[in-house]
């Protein structure tokens, strides 16, 4: 079979004939089919990138209509059972499992870089006492640039590697930082006798004990939720990872960039917005009436829905499971019900049936986030700490790619034609 595509314009009667590699065109070979001499030649228009890969990657697939998700090759359900957010982590970052000299180096390695220079906490203290906290570790995320000059020596793969230790082992202190101040606690200092996500709940939860001590079955059920987010492939916060790093900015502002939109309630603030939904339904009874003000548009149901996925999400599966262990030691979560109640009513109807809209990763990990003591507003931030693996792993291979070029899109211009300026006086 010939891998091209015959494109005839008829505008000019003219053939053309493109290349197809891995069932795609280029766009740039758009640009010789042209109505004359002076057109610009041909571009694909494409706003929100429906059917636009904008990169090549390995780093992550996914099948959205058989409901597949795959890491580096390895089933999601795979790791979710057996792995470590560090482990995966490594996986994602660097393209295989460790073996066990690998991960120790590389748990050790994070484990170094989990403080925060101390006028980090000054900073943080700027805020005021009701900030929300996605948007002081947003800001936390850039402020870190200033501190880590070296982090311009984007060219250098040492330099890079640095910031990703760096960026990975701090991202549960600055999301504890944003919780304990929003609640006035003194910040917790890390505890690198703990595992990542031991010393997160420690650096969460940590009175005037000299430990903290985790329930195992909770330290679990979070790293099962962070391995769950830890990657995506090219969503919203990625695709502003690659972009802003196409700039050649520093790791630190590219992720600052990714975070921020992430907190969007289309993307990761879903969780956040998932719990306030339910909250606001109330009851079971209420349901009915809630789905027919999404019927008829005046809102949506938060946490359902995705551009990739037609089947099911299959984090939002694992995430069902997580949360009957977790409720198991915590107590049932009292919204559990009604959020069952929702999706049950919710896959009847035809509108989300013809829609093909399903629960995502987000319907169900908001109810755990909940049992395990975090407030809503913390939701985005918890998104945020795993996701970093995937955004740097995503900054990574777009750095080391031959076609790194500046993300630089065209538009198509409707407006105004050009006209002369009119004087103040003159004008209606
Ligand atoms: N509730 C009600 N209707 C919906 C929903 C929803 N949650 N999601 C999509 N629709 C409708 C939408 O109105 C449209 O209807 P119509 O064809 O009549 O105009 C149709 O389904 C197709 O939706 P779309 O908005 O064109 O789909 P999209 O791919 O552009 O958007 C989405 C994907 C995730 C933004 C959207 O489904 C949504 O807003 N969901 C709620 C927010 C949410 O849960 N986000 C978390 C996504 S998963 C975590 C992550 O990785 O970010």
């Amino acid at each position: 079979m010939k891998e091209t595509i015959t494109v005839i314009d008829n505008r000019t009667g003219k053939t053309y004939e493109l290349p197809v590699t891995h069932g795609t065109i280029r766009a740039m070979d758009l640009r010789q089919i042209k109505s004359g001499d002076d057109d610009f030649g041909l571009m694909s228009y494409d706003p929100a990138f429906m059917n636009t890969a904008s990169c090549t990657s390995r780093i992550t697939y996914i099948d959205g209509d058989k409901g597949i998700l795959r890491y580096r090759g390895y089933p999601i359900e795979q790791l979710a059972e057996k792995s470590t957010y560090l482990e995966v982590a490594y996986l994602i970052l660097n393209g295989d499992l460790p073996n066990s000299a690998q991960l120790e180096e590389w748990e050790s390695n994070v484990k170094l870089h989990t403080m925060v220079h101390e006028n980090i906490k000054k900073f943080m203290e700027g805020f005021h006492y009701d900030a929300h906290p996605m948007g002081m570790f947003i800001s936390t995320v850039a402020a870190l640039s200033t501190y880590f000059s070296d982090a311009k020596r984007i060219n250098d793969p040492l330099s890079r590697r640095a910031q990703i230790i760096r960026l990975v082992a701090k991202m549960p202190t600055i999301a504890a930082y944003t919780y304990r101040h929003s609640i006035g606690r003194p910040y917790a200092y890390p505890d690198n006798d703990l595992g990542y996500n031991a010393n997160f709940l420690s650096m969460m939860f940590k009175m005037t004990e000299q430990k903290y001590h985790a329930n195992p079955v909770l330290e679990r059920a979070l790293d099962v939720l962070f391995i769950l987010h830890a990657d995506h492939e090219q969503n919203c916060s990625a695709n502003a990872m690659r972009s802003v790093g196409s700039s050649n900015s520093d790791p630190y502002s590219a992720t600052a960039a990714a975070a921020a939109a992430l907190y969007g309630p289309l993307h990761g603030g879903a969780n956040e917005e998932v719990l306030r939904m339910l909250v606001q339904i109330g009851s079971k009874d209420k349901v009915p009436e809630f789905i027919k003000r999404v019927r008829a548009g005046e809102t949506k149901l938060m946490g359902f829905g995705h551009r990739v996925y037609k089947n099911y999400d299959p984090r939002a599966k694992i995430i069902k499971q997580t949360a009957d262990a977790v409720f198991e030691v915590t107590g049932k979560n009292p919204l559990l019900d009604l959020a069952l109640e929702l999706e049950r009513i919710a896959l009847e109807e035809d509108y989300f049936i013809t829609r093909k809209l399903y629960p995502n990763v987000d319907f169900y990990s908001g109810l755990i986030y909940q049992a395990l003591g975090i407030p809503t507003d913390m939701f985005p931030v918890m998104f945020a700490i795993p996701r970093t693996s995937g955004w740097l792993a995503q900054w990574e291979e777009m750095m080391t790619d031959p076609e790194k070029k500046i993300v630089r899109p065209r538009q198509v211009y409707l407006g105004a034609k050009q006209r002369d300026y009119v004087s103040l006086e003159k004008r209606k």
